[in-house]
């Protein structure tokens, strides 16, 4: 059978087919329009070693042992027989049929000794992003109970050191770095939920792999439950890259003719470094119809504001304080509903406290449309406090490994986790989402999820999957009735960050952490997948509550720009000139937002690790906004020039300083000229000399407005 070949974006995917067993030779650069004749180059297998197989060992599209793959399997599961597991347990994937359209393909694999049949999605979209995904389906007689079903690529052979993100509540989507090594690096996520741990973006590249520079193939997992991603180095000198959900044990029994449909791989390949893997995951997001676009609004969230505290006359207040800065969307956070006046009580009972709302949310809420804002609502919908009407009426609602009535798991942050899998607890919820929905001129919920699902089961058995699945159809069916209402992922900040719930949901929160030095390595790595519209970015008080240390506000407001801009702040009593500082802030944005929001992003590659320089810079390449941002002090007297990439070569720019203004005070006694009256100059000139940067304080920020004044 001829090769399967998708080429986009100057990324190919080619897979051999003329063997039985699909077998991927090649994901990275294009190729050309023309292959080689692979039958006589031997590539498939390569050649054999001694002391191995007789005959060349395939990296099938499920990598399989009966085809003598000795890494990691594609496929691990079995049946039982005479009441006894471990039958059925290697299938050989023989190829049944292919389907290709050019762009994508569809290979059906099965084993009709074993009766399991796989059918395999492969689509190279447009901007270059691979998306993998595979379902299993019993063809057999008996149940088969599966452990694994993974999506595996091969990575080139110069791939030798491994990039991936971790992190930890306030401190979400840190890097780490290793080299390759025979072995497999894998990350297990069993939080229930993605995880503040979790990788995100894991990649491998070649030596010194930058923003910029070098070869990348990068893997990203788009499910919200257990998972892992790997790297596994064979050898016999192959690596693959690829990720799996982790199933619990006797979690995934499959009857006869039933199916299991992994989550999506999604896969980025670039010669020329991260910005390019980002540019792949942004190009697949914009494209998709449900992707906003509108204007993204400047956001109040009242949480830093006043927790828990909840008084109609100081959120009214706060309401028209907002508005009077330009405040958009105004979001009331946690403890508007029933016993929740703090976090021991009230999850689950979705209704308005009479208490603290006599009259209901409307007085608010009219405060807030009048001042012509929209209003959001936080919620928390998958969960339940032990000490809520919710729990005491339908304790077997609450998730727990033991069939009813038995041992809840730990608590976290005083609360347990709704059963979604129960019908009853699910259109429970459901109807109390709706109602506040349909009573309600609510156009944007923040929705949290505050613990992991540990021990997580339904009717005593593994649940995870079915948990995730059911909290997912809670998401489409409330968007599917109310489709004007936008939803923000919140996950105790951001452990639920990932392409499945970004499916259903309209922007992540980043972190619980709004201290901007913080920030900006959460907003960068978060940014290697996720596109800054999509990304919640709000300026907390001068004094950060996750962290104690304190910034100016420019350093706060240039840091929140690069995302979905916003403010968790209790503007009421702002002081000295800091209102008209807000507001012109505010207004920046404003002003930025479309090119923001749609543009690509460019991380320098700079040699001092205390400064950071990135921006956005249009589609067309005629206007570009950079921050320079002093992460510490410098080992250097000063910055010298730093060169600003991602411009078009040949098209003149003038550069422009517009935080501060012009003629803003600089800790030197000569700050750069250009500084006073802009530059003008190429933008291979830009790229390849730079521009002398004034020498900055650490945890302070400048903004450049970079535009082709013949173009626009
Ligand atoms: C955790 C979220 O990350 C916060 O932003 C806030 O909404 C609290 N939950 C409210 O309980």
């Amino acid at each position: 059978m001829e090769p399967l070949y998708l080429r986009s974006a100057g990324v190919s995917l080619l897979v051999d087919l003329s063997a039985d067993e699909p077998a991927i030779l090649h994901w990275g650069a294009d190729l050309g329009p023309a292959l080689p004749d692979l039958g006589v180059l031997g590539v498939l297998g390569g050649p054999m070693p001694n002391s191995a197989l007789d005959s060349p060992v395939l990296q099938g599209l499920l990598p399989q042992a009966s085809s003598g793959w000795r890494g990691r399997p594609g496929l691990r599961g079995h049946r039982m027989a005479d009441g006894r597991p471990g039958t059925d347990f290697s299938a050989r994937l023989r190829i049944a049929d292919v389907h290709s359209d050019g762009t994508s393909a569809v290979i059906t694999a099965s084993d009709p000794d074993c009766g399991l049949r796989v059918v395999s999605m492969l689509t190279l979209h447009d901007g270059g992003l691979l998306e993998v995904q595979h379902t299993l389906t019993n063809d057999g007689g008996t149940d088969y109970a599966l452990a694994e079903l993974a999506a595996v690529l091969p990575v080139g052979p110069e791939g030798t050191e491994i990039l991936d993100l971790t992190g930890r509540w306030c401190r979400e989507r840190h890097p780490q770095r290793r080299p390759v090594q025979q072995g497999c690096w894998l990350r297990s996520g069993r939080h229930g939920r993605t995880g503040h741990d979790s990788a995100l973006l894991l990649a491998v590249g070649s030596a010194g792999f930058g923003n910029r520079h070098g070869k990348v193939w990068a893997v990203h997992f788009a499910w919200s439950g257990d998972q892992e991603a790997y790297v596994d180095s064979v050898a016999d000198g192959r690596t693959v890259i690829g990720a799996s959900e982790l199933l619990g044990s006797g979690e995934m029994v499959l009857a006869p003719g039933e199916s299991y449909a992994t989550p999506a791989l999604f896969a980025a390949y670039s010669d020329r470094g991260l910005d390019d893997v980002s540019e792949a995951f942004y190009a697949w997001f914009r494209a998709r119809a449900q992707h906003p676009a509108s204007p993204r609004p400047v956001v109040l969230n009242t949480w830093e504001a006043v927790y828990f505290n909840h008084d109609l006359g100081v959120l009214t207040e706060l309401a028209a304080a907002a508005a009077d800065l330009g405040v958009e969307r105004f979001v009331l956070d946690d403890g508007w509903f029933r016993h929740r006046r703090d976090d021991h009580a009230g999850l689950g009972d979705w209704y308005v406290d009479s208490g603290i709302w006599p009259e209901g949310l409307h007085p608010l809420i009219d405060a807030v449309t009048s001042r012509g804002m929209e209003f959001g609502l936080w919620v928390e919908p998958e969960m339940l406090n032990v000490d809520s009407d919710t729990a005491r009426a339908h304790p077997d609602w609450i998730a727990g490994p033991a069939a009813e009535g038995g041992r809840l798991p730990a608590e976290w942050r005083h609360q347990q986790v709704l059963d979604l899998v129960n019908p009853h607890a699910w259109q429970y919820i459901y109807d109390r989402m709706d109602a506040l929905l349909t009573e309600y001129p609510i156009s944007y919920l923040k929705w949290d999820q505050n613990r992991d699902l540990l021990e997580m089961g339904h009717a005593g058995r593994p649940s995870v999957h079915e948990q995730t699945l059911a909290a997912y159809r809670l998401f489409d069916a409330l968007k599917a009735a109310h489709p004007g209402v936008e939803i923000e992922s919140c996950s105790s900040g951001g452990a639920r960050v990932d392409l499945g719930i970004l499916e259903r949901t309209d922007r992540i929160w980043a972190s619980d952490c709004n201290d901007a030095l913080e920030r900006q390595t959460i907003q960068r790595w978060t940014g290697m997948v996720v596109p800054p519209e999509l990304v919640g970015s709000h300026i907390g008080p001068a004094t950060s509550h996750t962290t104690a240390r304190t910034h100016e506000l420019s350093f706060r407001a240039i840091t929140a720009l690069f995302g979905h801009f916003g403010l968790e702040w209790d503007v009421r009593s702002l002081a000295g000139t800091e209102r008209e500082e807000l507001r012109g802030f505010i207004a920046l944005y404003k002003k930025h937002r479309a090119l923001i929001h749609g543009g690509r992003m460019v991380r320098a590659d700079l040699p001092d690790p205390a400064l950071l320089l990135h921006g956005v810079v249009a589609g067309d390449a005629t206007e570009a906004l950079f921050a320079l941002v002093a992460v510490s002090t410098s080992y250097s007297e000063q910055p010298g020039r730093v060169c600003i990439p991602g411009l078009a070569a040949d098209l003149t720019y003038r550069v422009e300083l517009i935080y501060p203004a012009a003629g803003g005070a600089f800790i030197q006694s000569a700050p750069p000229a250009w500084l006073a009256g802009g530059a003008v100059a190429s933008g291979r000139f830009l790229a390849e000399v730079g521009l002398p940067m004034p020498i900055l304080n650490p945890e302070h920020a400048i903004v450049l407005h970079i535009f082709a004044p013949d173009r626009i």
